[in-house]
């Protein structure tokens, strides 16, 4: 299919465009009548209610006609863009003809399973596919018990991966599991270098922290370790980037030991971090990648890759699900990975965000509560501080931060003192500079109000 390749576009006169402040009547209306049935709902949401009606391109608009410049892509999801016309064109045709045949073949799911496994690294090509990131996790988790008999994971301070029973066991945040993790489901300090668990300096260190890892998994583990699993990038704690060597090392150690690297890329990949996969920047390949978000570029496409040799394990699991690769989303899935290719979406990523990047580095240096930014591609974030010195995390400021610049048009994610920027990989840089804008003007207002 031929479309406009201008069709995103922003005329930088009419967006953002703030007509009534938000969250508006309109938005307050709706959100107070959603409220009355549904509780659980994230910081994103909960420090800034307000009711989206559209999205077009990098764009949003809310219900009182108010619109945003999208720096938060749902949640790393919408990576085209909103509704971008082959994703949007793929799908209608799939709607109209076949929505759901269990997990019998149709011909696009051929299609979309080929192209995955001619990006997926390494000969990961046996596929499985779910609709939630945390669905595949899990399945992932249960082909390597299955493949390796054992049963004991290991993840990282600061992970997420999502909120069932034993993805939750492998994240950090306590209070998602009211009670003890799952049993086998262990955490290690990660090497978060601007927070050193060790208090190293990297490259000194060298990569101190994987060696400590190795221990604790042959102290704490009982011999029944099947594997790490682990985020490339860690975005839930606030867009924590390693350093180079990191994903090597660890891939080592697990050779070492004899257990799988399995890697959730389920919000690094896709060209989501500048490069196909988070893993690429390392060379390294995994036992298993995770995927989500991005595959389909927001409609509900997820799922696992595994070596070829491991793919009997996927039998003794019985890994079909209702929806896991129905019509619809290997055709919206199969137009992503299209448009992927032919718009050169990586290394689109890759120069905005080295863009963003430059930019912040520069908002570093003129803000007191600004610690550090940091990133790869277009994940991004910058974390809040009360003092450059002792790094101690401001987490008010970051709430009043992402609040204020929201209300000038901004979209975007809190995570307490971590601010965090996911744009469409598709915006153009006057574009992010506006959103850049916005923010810098947000934490001057922050720190006159702080007497910083
Ligand atoms: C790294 C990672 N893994 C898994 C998940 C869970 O995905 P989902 O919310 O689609 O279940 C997320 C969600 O944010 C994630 O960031």
């Amino acid at each position: 299919m031929s479309y406009d390749k201008n069709w995103a576009k922003v005329d930088l006169s009419k967006v953002p465009d703030i007509k009534v402040t938000p969250p508006g009547p309109k938005s307050k209306a709706l959100h107070s009548r959603a409220e009355r049935h549904m509780k659980g709902y994230s910081s994103q949401v909960r420090l800034f209610p307000v009711a989206f009606e559209s999205g077009h391109g990098v764009t949003l608009t809310d219900a009182d006609g108010n619109k945003y410049i999208d720096c938060s892509s749902g949640i790393y999801v919408t990576n085209l863009g909103h509704c971008h016309p082959k994703v949007v064109e793929y799908l209608h045709k799939y709607v109209g003809q076949l929505m759901n045949c269990h997990d019998f073949t149709t011909e696009i799911k051929v299609k979309f399973l080929e192209k995955l496994a001619s990006v997926t690294p390494g000969k990961l090509n046996s596929i499985q596919m779910y609709c939630s990131g945390t669905g595949a996790v899990e399945a992932a988790m249960r082909a390597a018990r299955a493949y390796t008999g054992k049963y004991e994971f290991f993840s990282f301070y600061g992970d997420f991966h999502g909120k069932t029973m034993s993805a939750v066991s492998l994240t950090e945040v306590a209070d998602y599991t009211s009670g003890p993790r799952a049993i086998g489901h262990h955490l290690a300090p990660n090497g978060h270098c601007y927070h050193c668990h060790y208090g190293k300096t990297y490259p000194e260190c060298n990569l101190f922290c994987v060696d400590a890892l190795e221990r604790q998994i042959l102290m704490e583990g009982t011999g029944n370790v099947a594997g790490v699993v682990l985020e490339p990038i860690q975005g839930w704690k606030g867009s924590i980037v390693y350093p180079d060597g990191y994903l090597a090392k660890i891939r080592k150690m697990c050779n070492k030991l004899g257990i799988l690297m399995i890697d959730d890329e389920v919000l690094a990949g896709f060209g989501r971090a500048g490069k196909m996969w988070v893993v690429d920047y390392d060379e390294v390949i995994p036992d298993i990648i995770v995927l989500g978000k991005g595959t389909a570029n927001g409609f509900p496409c997820t799922g696992f890759a595994i070596k070829d040799e491991y793919s009997g394990a996927l039998e003794k699991i019985s890994a079909s699900t209702s929806y896991g690769g129905n019509p619809m989303a290997c055709a919206a899935g199969l137009a992503a990975q299209e448009v992927i290719e032919e718009e050169n979406i990586v290394e689109r990523s890759a120069k905005l965000g080295e863009f963003i990047l430059s930019k912040l580095r520069k908002m570093k240096d003129e803000h007191k509560i600004i610690g550090e930014v940091r990133g790869k591609g277009c994940l991004l974030g910058i974390e809040l501080v009360k003092d450059q010195n002792t790094k101690e995390a401001f987490i008010e400021a970051g709430q009043k931060v992402y609040q204020k610049a929201f209300k000038k048009g901004v979209a975007w994610i809190p995570s307490k003192n971590n601010l965090r920027l996911s744009p469409p990989l598709i915006m153009e840089e006057d574009v992010a500079e506006k959103a850049l804008e916005i923010i810098d003007g947000a934490i001057t207002e922050v720190e006159k109000e702080y007497g910083y």
